[in-house]
């Protein structure tokens, strides 16, 4: 039933019908009488402005927020519909995911695997980086991306060598340098055995320290079913004030067995 369920949720001709009674399915399940009603208060109307000032998006004028799924997005890839909707990690998460322990940053590359719009790859700017590289399959992000590249100004950024490769993550060849390999749940679980068999074909032909950070951590078992990774560390965080921004983080280091 599940294989059957992958098959239809995955194939070229059925995805889209799938993917499109799964969103309405997904909306029905979140209404709500009390959503309809605060929808339609317009005190509510001023406090959903207020936020969208304090946003991420309206203090840089950037563009990394909103959910885009697959159906919406023009790729060229037969990996299209193994891929999880766009949407940005939350701007207190990834500040937090960076403090925890074990982070390398100093000549580190920072690599976004399914960088979306580049809110992380912008985020990690803050940190000293030696470079930041985002891979998005989906051209329109790609393009948003480099827009948002060019707009993004603030004095307190640490790095500013970002750059967004449009390549399905299947076909990136990892870098022999340091690594921070960074994934907020961006695709099922096919794809991600292939990410990881990448991942241990580079720990195996460079010395150089390889470290996973993984948000919402669905596949968390392929990367430990690994014997060339380690989990670390796994925590929940928290937005401060706002109770549904709440996610998994779990940090990996590449290790050779036996060494
Ligand atoms: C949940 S979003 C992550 C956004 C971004 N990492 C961030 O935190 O701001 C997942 C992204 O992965 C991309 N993606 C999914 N499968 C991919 C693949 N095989 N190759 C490249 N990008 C992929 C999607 O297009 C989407 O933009």
């Amino acid at each position: 039933m599940t294989d059957l369920k992958q098959r239809l949720k995955t194939h070229p001709l059925t995805a889209p019908l799938y993917q499109r009674l799964y969103y309405l399915y997904y909306k029905s399940k979140s209404f709500t009488w009390t959503r309809l009603r605060r929808a339609l208060n317009p005190s509510q109307w001023f406090k959903r402005l207020r936020n969208r000032k304090n946003s991420f998006d309206y203090r840089y004028g950037v563009d990394t927020s909103g959910r885009i799924g697959m159906l919406d997005l023009d790729i060229n890839s037969p990996n299209r519909f193994k891929g999880v909707e766009y949407q940005g990690t939350h701007e207190i998460l990834f500040k937090a995911v960076m403090d925890l322990p074990a982070i390398p940053k100093e000549n580190t590359l920072f690599i976004d695997l399914g960088a979306g719009k580049g809110r992380a790859l912008l985020l990690a700017s803050f940190h000293p980086f030696a470079r930041i590289l985002g891979v998005e399959f989906a051209k329109q992000l790609c393009d948003i991306a480099q827009n948002n590249f060019r707009k993004f100004r603030d004095p307190a950024q640490r790095c500013t060598d970002l750059a967004i490769i449009h390549l399905d993550v299947t076909e990136y060849h990892l870098p022999d340098e340091p690594l921070l390999i960074y994934m907020s749940n961006p695709f099922n679980r096919e794809i991600m055995q292939s990410v990881v068999g990448r991942v241990e074909e580079r720990i195996q032909r460079s010395p150089a320290p390889v470290t996973i950070v993984y948000g919402n951590p669905r596949q968390v078992d392929v990367l430990n079913a690994s014997p060339w990774l380690l989990e670390v560390s796994r925590t929940a965080l928290d937005g401060a004030s706002d109770p549904r921004v709440h996610q998994v983080f779990t940090v990996h280091r590449g290790h050779r067995p036996g060494a």
